[in-house]
């Protein structure tokens, strides 16, 4: 009797074992199922995370080239300023690609060239147009066209080197320059090309207030302005790239 007891017990536990185990069975499915899900769905998630990158990353692209338009548009106002950048932009790359910057360095330089005065669009015509000189007042307005052109770019996070150019195109390499102040090797490398590219091209472009300079005279002041504004090794190159003949001018 006790024997019988035994193995109707003893199959109870076995049926119990029995459907313990394919309820843990149909569990680890289900947990199987849900992780397929979780990964699946963590791969969408990637994918849409890619997806807001490039648009983003297009987003910027296309503010800039709006950017890039709009300070197109504001120098084809003005005679003696049109075509200006896209020239510094022109010298400026080519300057880069002499100083052994890689092509895709020296093509940011020429997107910062393009944008350089773009912060004279915070400047009054009367001031921007005078045809004399400014006052003490007016150049205060003048020398804060770095600083807007700079927060005008600040919201795009790829450009931060390019923005850091047009911030600081009017350094001096004696320190007497602005906004800041910097000096020598301070001054980040591109805005002290861009900076070699806008004197020349502002040199021998006509002013209201007198006639653009001929290639050579222009050159001749660029070799007295090495060391004190100019950086000298960039002065040198600009000379040796330039040569003797003047660069063209596309407008
Ligand atoms: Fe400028």
């Amino acid at each position: 009797m006790a024997g019988h007891v035994a193995l109707a017990q003893a199959l109870s536990y076995a049926r119990d074992l029995k459907a313990l185990h394919q309820a843990s069975r149909a569990r680890e499915r289900e947990l199987g199922q849900a992780n397929a899900r979780l990964r699946a769905a963590h791969r969408q998630t990637l994918r849409y995370a890619e997806d807001l990158k490039r648009t983003h990353g297009r987003v910027e692209r296309v503010f800039l080239h709006s950017l890039q338009a709009l300070a197109h548009a504001l120098e084809a106002r003005d005679p003696y300023t049109r075509g200006h950048s896209e020239r510094v932009a022109a010298l400026g790359r080519s300057l880069a690609l002499s100083a052994g910057l890689p092509a895709p360095v020296a093509e940011l330089v020429a997107q910062a060239a393009r944008l350089h005065d773009l912060g004279k669009i915070g400047i009054p015509e009367v001031v921007l147009r005078k045809p004399g000189p400014l006052t003490a007042a007016e150049w205060e307005i003048m020398r804060e066209h770095p600083l807007t052109g700079a927060r005008i770019l600040a919201p795009l996070e790829f450009f931060v080197e390019g923005t850091s150019i047009v911030r600081h195109h009017h350094e001096r390499q004696d320190g007497s320059g602005y906004p800041d102040g910097l000096s020598g090797a301070g001054i980040p490398l591109g805005a002290r090309i861009v900076a070699v590219a806008d004197v020349y091209d502002a040199l021998t472009s006509d002013r209201p207030y007198r006639p653009g300079l001929a290639h050579e005279a222009a050159l001749g002041r660029l070799r007295r302005e090495s060391s004190r504004t100019l950086d000298a090794d960039l002065v040198t190159l600009f000379v040796d790239l330039v040569g003797d003949a003047p660069p063209a001018r596309p407008v």
